[in-house]
């Protein structure tokens, strides 16, 4: 569903990518892992085609994100670190103009958000402006914006930050379910375990270079550690 062949990006002279391949499958949650400025919000940035290689191409379900970006963009869902909603639209309006935009039924949107809104907890608040949501309210209406859409994969960056423990466990839930219906996640995360529990495979990103990619055992076997917690220490040394 995802291929990236021979990525490369470069700020000036600052290599953030560094030659990175890897492909995900259709169905499969992909973690990916890395210290702070290893290069994953990069990447997720060119996969979304919102920021563009210096080097190699991006192909999402057979269509070539940088050539056919309108086309590609359909079939992607992006949440990005920081949830970007804007603040005076209430959360009802949002979503109805997320479901304008991708030219979802309304019938069928307005069913949508009601669904969301409430496996949200965010019912009551469907009314009330965007820009007094904290931040945890303003990532769950993206996330809402996102499944309503039903894409084909979707792109998370620390999805979890500021999300509380029974949305963490909506979340995971939300994320499993979407893959049975054939979604791929690619997923950036700090949270090894949670990587641990529902990824079928993660990569190491160390300083723009994949270090490791593999299902977890794989990983720790690679160093002979019992945590993928360990593993990562080592390769991020
Ligand atoms: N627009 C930019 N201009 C210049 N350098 C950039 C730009 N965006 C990112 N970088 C640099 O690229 C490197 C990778 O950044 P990136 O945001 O991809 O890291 P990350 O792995 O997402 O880190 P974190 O875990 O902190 O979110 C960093 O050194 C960062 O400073
Ligand atoms: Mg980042």
């Amino acid at each position: 569903m995802i291929e990236i062949k021979n990525l490369v990006k470069k700020f000036d002279s600052f290599t953030a990518v560094n030659n990175l391949n890897l492909t995900v499958d259709s169905g499969e949650i992909f973690g990916f892992l890395g210290p702070n400025g290893a290069g994953k919000t990069t990447t997720v940035k060119m996969i979304a085609g919102i920021m563009f290689p210096t080097l190699g191409e991006i192909i999402v379900d057979g269509i070539n994100v940088s050539k056919n970006p309108y086309e590609a963009k359909k079939k992607i869902a992006y949440i990005p670190d920081e949830p970007f909603v804007y603040p005076n639209l209430t959360a009802r309006e949002f979503l109805r103009l997320i479901a304008d935009i991708y030219e979802i039924d309304r019938k069928q949107a307005d069913k949508s958000i009601e669904e969301y809104l409430s496996k949200f907890e965010l019912l009551d608040r469907a009314d009330k402006l965007l820009g007094s949501f904290s931040h945890g309210m303003k990532q769950k209406v993206m996330v809402a914006g996102v499944l309503m859409r039903n894409p084909k994969v979707i792109l998370f960056d620390e999805p979890t930050v500021g999300l509380d423990p029974k949305s963490v466990k909506n979340f995971k839930e939300m994320i499993v379910s979407q893959t049975k219906k054939g979604v791929s996640v690619f997923m950036c995360t700090h949270i090894l375990e949670m990587a641990e529990k529902i990824c079928g495979r993660v990569g190491i990103i160390y300083e723009g270079k994949m270090v490791s990619c593999g299902p977890v055992e794989e990983i720790l076997r690679v160093k002979n550690k019992n945590s993928l917690e360990d593993a990562f220490l080592e390769f991020t040394k």
